[in-house]
């Protein structure tokens, strides 16, 4: 089998796609972060549509500018995003613009494929919807919390099994089912009964639900790993204080273990911004998009993440005030090469900068 930084290593990038580009002027390339740069949760915010404006050509110079979106937001397949933004923007994107925090986890398809995993996070509604995005991606044995929660209801005996996930559901004799790792698509719905159900997996005999094994049996063996799709701690949206991510949720699954076990070990690997593996696939579908090696800029309103992935993969960077990061909390952890009010105050002083 492949190890995991192996796998992590053979994420693929598409074949290029082409769109008239000038090679006139300093070949350059965007990568907007959404939540807290283009939109606050449902709402579109109007600066993004005229910065958007400026990249299809809109600019002193009549340039058009290639750019994609990284977002540790998902939940839904690239082709639904991409739809989405298409009617959000007013522009046509195309499916390989967009980089959703799971994405990557494509790359796991060879070692986890064929396996049995457990599924947590992700919209519940339309039922399966979740399911079949990673089904989409290749994993063919994917189980959610609500199959296990439906296979033993005892299993979480604050609530019911959820009636509307019926149809939805996979009925399997889970004593029969070895887990070989669980993934966190996108962020919990349900915080007290995913960690439970995950604490019983990396707890269980030869990942078999149902089962546990002792704290000491536990520190002798290689623990079932845990995939997060992104790493932030606090994310933006219309509340007027940033929201908890999925990094919390780690941090709580994490506590719980690590009290329940007695320490043993927990292998998390993460997806996402700020991690390199999605620059580095994000750098490759640019490539492509721009037919050469452009000067990439990365737009964020997250430090921990937008600016602290750039900076480690050598992009240049622009945060911007419409998000999580606030001037009252004094400097940024990680530093942009400038600030900006917005995202068209951002596109427009990086146009300056590169082409005047
Ligand atoms: O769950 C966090 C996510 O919604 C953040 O999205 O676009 O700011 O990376 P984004
Ligand atoms: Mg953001």
């Amino acid at each position: 089998m492949l190890s995991i930084r192996a796998a992590l290593s053979r994420a693929s990038v598409p074949r290029a796609f082409s769109r008239p580009l000038s090679t006139a002027v300093k070949p350059i390339a965007i990568a907007f972060d959404i939540d807290g740069v283009l939109k606050h949760g449902e709402h579109v915010l109007p600066e993004a549509h005229r910065a958007i404006q400026m990249l299809e050509g809109k600019n002193p110079w009549n340039r058009r500018v290639p750019y994609i979106f990284v977002t540790n937001g998902g939940g839904q397949s690239e082709d639904v995003r991409a739809q989405r933004l298409s009617k959000d923007l007013g522009v046509t994107v195309d499916p390989r613009q967009v980089v959703l925090s799971h994405t990557v986890m494509q790359s796991l398809v060879g070692s986890y494929g064929d396996k049995p995993v457990l599924m947590l996070g992700g919209p519940d509604l339309p039922p399966g919807s979740s399911r079949a995005v990673l089904e989409g991606y290749g994993f063919k044995h994917v189980y959610t919390a609500h199959d296990l929660h439906a296979y033993a209801p005892p299993s979480w005996p604050y609530a019911d099994p959820k009636p509307e996930q019926e149809a939805a559901l996979r009925r399997v004799d889970f004593s029969q089912v070895n887990f070989a790792a669980i993934l966190v698509f996108h962020d919990s719905r349900e915080w007290g009964r995913d960690i439970q159900l995950a604490v019983d997996i990396l707890r269980s005999r030869d990942g078999i639900f149902g089962t546990v094994l002792t704290n000491e049996e536990l520190k002798q063996r290689p623990p079932i790993p845990v995939f997060f799709s992104h790493a932030d701690l606090l994310w933006g949206n219309e509340h007027n204080v940033a929201r908890l991510g999925q990094r919390a949720f780690r941090i709580a699954l994490e506590a719980v273990f690590n009290r329940v076990t007695d320490n043993a070990p927990f292998e998390a690997i993460t997806f996402g911004k700020p991690e390199n593996v999605t620059y580095e696939y994000a750098a490759g579908l640019l490539k492509n998009f721009a037919g050469s090696d452009p000067t990439v800029w990365m737009i964020g309103d997250n430090p921990a993440s937008d600016i602290h992935g750039a900076n480690d993969y050598g992009w240049s960077s622009a945060l911007v005030r419409t998000g999580v990061f606030r001037d009252v909390e004094g400097p940024p952890a990680h530093k942009p090469t400038f600030i900006a009010d917005n995202v068209e105050q951002a596109i427009s002083e990086i146009l300056k900068r590169e082409w005047s």
